[in-house]
């Protein structure tokens, strides 16, 4: 098969291939690059930061359902300084695109934190609106558009050269109203979706199975969910897209594509095979090949209409 160009852009970032490992199920790296070559993948987005560190929710705070999973870790993370000194470094060694991730209790917080990365030199900063698990930031910026305003204006001042990418909930009616909010407010892009909020229920002891009775869920259950939302984002902002929600295999990153991604995040499916990302990488380039083009970016919403 014809050789393809497996790069892309994501905010003027260019990323080797489109393939992109999801906040939070990646940690920082250390476990994964046992595995294999970081950098083979398009980029990193690194374990959600706070300003301080934090022990996130009590446990359990993981769940399996059918076809995903839900979490309630509730950011657990070391903070954005020891980030900055020890693992950074570390994620630096790869030939790969690092973004990092974070989240605040206030926007001013979020601006202190693209201040401190932003000089530490990451790659890209994913501004998350969309955690469903805390009580304070969160989803509560990423469902009100002025505040979601609010907190991607702040981020923008603070983060210098560094591209801004604001990480949208599927927890809202209509998730264009806060991707126009997060354009209007300056965005380089934007990253969707974050996990849907759900809950199991234990039906012996009659008790939620996650202690704090809801989390967000993840994993294959939720791409057409996914695949729905950058469709309706793409064609109401002209911001470029990291699509992820599910993605297990090539044909789901290509689904994200087509419909208007520029690049697609593997994360859940990474817990059963550490190597999906790389098979997903895989898969997109065969789609791509077998289907004659010469760039895989030709994907990008080419979704053609019905009728
Ligand atoms: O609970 C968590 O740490 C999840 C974060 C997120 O979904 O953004």
């Amino acid at each position: 098969m014809p050789e393809v160009n497996m790069s892309v852009s994501l905010a003027g970032v260019p990323l080797k291939n489109p393939v992109v490992v999801a906040s939070g199920t990646f940690g920082f790296g250390r476990e994964y690059g046992k595995f294999y070559d970081l950098g083979e993948l398009g980029g990193i987005c690194a374990k959600g930061l706070t300003l301080r560190p934090r022990m996130g929710n009590p446990a359990p705070r993981i769940a399996e359902t059918p076809m995903g999973m839900l979490n309630s870790v509730g950011l657990e993370n070391p903070g954005v300084d020891a980030f900055i000194a020890e693992e950074l470094p570390f994620l630096r060694q790869f030939d790969t695109k690092i973004i990092a991730n974070i989240s605040g209790n206030t926007p001013e917080e979020y601006g202190i934190m693209c201040e401190k990365l932003s000089a530490a030199g990451v790659d890209l900063i994913e501004v998350n609106i969309s955690c469903p698990n805390v009580k304070a930031g969160g989803l509560a910026y990423g469902t009100r558009p002025e505040l979601a305003a609010e907190v991607t204006e702040v981020a923008k001042r603070h983060a210098g050269r560094v591209p801004v990418m604001v990480k949208l909930s599927p927890n809202v009616t209509d998730i264009t109203e806060i991707a126009r909010a997060a354009e209007g407010a300056g965005a380089d892009a934007l990253s969707l979706i974050n996990t849907i909020r759900g809950m199991r229920i234990d039906v012996d002891t009659r008790r939620p199975v996650l202690k704090m009775n809801t989390g967000g869920l993840s994993g294959p259950a939720v791409l057409p969910v996914a695949v729905r939302m950058v469709w309706e984002v793409r064609r109401a902002v002209r911001l470029p897209i990291l699509g992820m929600g599910g993605v297990s295999r090539g044909e789901d990153a290509a689904q994200l594509m087509l419909a208007g991604a520029s690049a697609a995040a593997v994360g859940t499916a990474m817990f059963a095979d550490p190597f999906a990302p790389l098979r997903v990488r895989d898969g997109l380039a065969e789609i791509a090949a077998r289907q004659g083009l010469s760039a895989v970016s030709e994907l990008t919403g080419a979704v053609l209409p019905f009728s």
